[in-house]
């Protein structure tokens, strides 16, 4: 663990504060400073420290605390433990699922390293579950298919249990820990370093234990900052998810990619938002309606309810919206786990027997667990290509290299899950790019290379973000901003959408945004100062909300977990694109841009996977 005091800490230096308080900084240099613990961090951050680079892991919690830790159900890689598989399948589903706007290139480059990527992770010591004859076991996950999409349902979803982001994330820390890699760990990263060239440089950081505040000079700074789910009312993220790594590069003049897709899993317990995995329906479990109906199978009739999840979150919410759904209010759907073996359930899903007992009372050997669409995941983020190099938007370019920064994991957009990602493609994005991005920095950058030194004024536009809110006078409490952000999200940037109710949210979302200049800081103290942190969070989230809000009310098409009820249809002609989102947070204004789609593969070993209408 790096010691502030003296480590690889040098001499202080100074910067104002708004106030006139001088702040002092430790400075630190490394190759590498990767930000954020979760899976993709961590895989980044072992890779470079075994590539000999001088890696830093910078992290605002515990690394086993990161968010992948409640990762249930699985990691996806088409080993063909219970029946033929092969990456083309794991392609042809992963492309469809994402309603073809994913990157076939990046995709390609996933699927094909992916079944290396968990052997990778068996042998670091992740412990797997295993089938009779000792080989990784593998359970259906929705949209994963075999025969390109004309046969039975993959068993492609490896799993430890219900528990695989836990197993994987500690597994993942401790083999870091192996190599020469320095800790940061409750430090927070307030910004990014640019140098006047649009290089990134290195990142400033808050040690919320003793309020030091410390330059990070990097050859490559690597963002693992995660996803932004807590822009939403009910999530199944973690109260951390919000997206620090992604409000970084839109202050620094970077856009955002694709953030109007937004997934909701279908099944997040109803009242608490905890994840119920989609495991528990490929083991069998399946949703019933008010009637007792399996309702899934009018929907998706060959998948029913291993659909993929944009495809069964609307459906809940349409038996929900025509008076079918259960409880008192007729607000929620079931699922059924009441039929399988206890054996089965206690084996392959303690986890959510023990959560649907905590959280909904219910035991699930008996009774069915109500559940409810629920903010999962973020297939939007910072764009990046399938190396994790970080792409801007340059004289007409949009493929344009950000030289120095790099984005892995649910905070990058490769774009691998385009308008839907399926579930379990999560983890295992998380250890291939994660792998793929230290390999880049081995690739690009010597150990030890000598850095210029940092900008004049490098840190002070993070310390007068800091000091603006450590002293934030306003008669808003942040938490008040905070619940008028997230009420506007759930209720104008849900499952469905409609032009009216989009545009009523723009509004609405804008007069948050204005009337954050309102916020009211109590602490103003540097050391534990949650309020502090909090508003830092809160102000990184609200920038991702306006441009989620904005993106959605731009695209004038349906397409995966973006379903306009006034556009019904995939327009391939007009939207087969990605979005670009720009935010200028100073005069709280957004720009739009767009980026094409990459139609081609990786190699002449499969061929462009052309669209078609999505049925499942
Ligand atoms: C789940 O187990 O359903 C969540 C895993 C994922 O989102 O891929």
């Amino acid at each position: 663990m790096a010691d502030t005091a003296t480590g690889t800490g040098q001499p202080h230096r100074t910067a104002p504060g708004v106030n006139g308080r001088a702040y002092q900084f430790v400075d630190h240099t490394f190759d590498v400073v990767v930000v954020g613990a979760g899976g993709a961090g961590l895989r980044a951050t072992l890779g470079a420290a075994q590539a000999g680079l001088r890696t830093a892991c910078i992290t605002k919690v515990f690394p086993t605390r990161s968010h992948t830790v409640a990762a249930q159900g699985g990691v996806a890689a088409s080993l063909g433990n219970m029946g033929p598989d092969n990456w083309r399948w794991h392609m042809f589903d992963t492309v469809k699922g994402s309603d073809w706007l994913g990157d076939q290139d990046a995709i390609e480059y996933l699927v094909r390293n992916a079944p290396a990527a968990v052997y990778e992770l068996e042998h670091f010591g992740v412990p797997f579950s295993r089938t009779q004859d000792g080989r990784i076991y593998q359970r259906p996950f929705g949209g994963m298919t075999t025969e390109f999409g004309e046969g039975p349902p993959a068993q492609r979803t490896c799993a430890a249990a219900d528990r695989t982001g836990h197993a994987i994330l500690h597994t993942l820390y401790g083999q870091s820990l192996r190599y020469a890699s320095e800790f940061f760990i409750e430090y927070f990263a307030i910004d990014l370093i640019m140098d006047q060239e649009g290089a990134c440089v290195g990142v400033v950081a808050l040690n919320m234990d003793d309020g030091t505040l410390h330059r990070f000079r990097a050859q490559k700074t690597i963002l693992a900052t995660g996803g932004y789910g807590r822009a939403y009312f009910s999530a199944t993220s973690a109260h951390t998810c919000t997206g620090d790594g992604n409000a970084m590069v839109l202050r620094a003049g970077l856009p955002l990619q694709d953030m109007e897709f937004v997934q909701f899993h279908p099944t997040g317990i109803y009242g608490a938002g905890c994840l119920i995995t989609e495991g528990a329906r490929g083991e069998g479990g399946y949703l019933t309606n008010s009637e007792g109906e399996r309702f899934m199978e009018r929907y998706a009739p060959s998948a029913k309810d291993l659909a993929s999840r944009d495809v069964v979150s609307r459906s809940m919410t349409m038996e929900i919206r025509e008076g079918r759904g259960v409880g008192k209010g007729k607000d929620h759907i079931f699922l059924h786990l009441d039929h399988l073996d206890p054996k089965i359930l206690h084996e392959r899903l303690p986890g959510i027997s023990e959560s649907a007992r905590i959280f909904a009372g219910v035991d699930v050997t008996k009774e069915p667990i109500p559940v409810l669409p629920t903010v999962h995941y973020n297939m939007g983020g910072i764009p990046t290509n399938y190396h994790g190099e970080v792409l801007t938007l340059r004289n007409g370019n949009p493929d344009t290299v950000v030289p120095g920064l790099m984005a892995v994991g649910e905070a990058a957009c490769v774009s691998v899950h385009g308008a839907n990602r399926l579930g379990s493609n999560s983890l295992i994005d998380l250890v291939v790019f994660g792998r793929a991005a230290a390999l880049r920095c081995a690739e690009t950058i010597e150990a030890n290379d000598s850095q210029a030194p940092l900008p004049e004024n490098a840190g002070e536009l993070a310390i007068s973000r800091l000091d603006r809110f450590r002293n934030a006078n306003g008669s808003t409490p942040t938490a008040a901003l905070r619940l008028s952000m997230q009420k506007t999200m759930q209720d104008n940037c849900a499952v469905f959408r409609t032009g009216e109710i989009l545009e009523e949210g723009h509004h609405k979302i804008h007069q948050v945004w204005a009337a954050s200049e309102d916020v009211r800081v109590a602490d103003r103290s540097l050391i534990w100062n949650t309020d502090l942190i909090e508003t830092l969070e809160y102000d990184n989230l609200i920038s991702q909300a306006v441009v989620t809000m904005d993106s959605a009310l731009a695209r004038q098409e349906s397409r995966g977990a973006h379903a306009r009820e006034d556009f019904p249809d995939r327009d391939d002609q007009n939207w087969m694109k990605h979005t670009l989102s720009f935010a200028d947070t100073q005069k709280r204004t957004v720009s739009l841009a767009d980026r094409p789609v990459h139609t081609y593969t990786l190699s002449n070993e499969i061929e462009y996977i052309k669209p078609k209408k999505r049925v499942y």
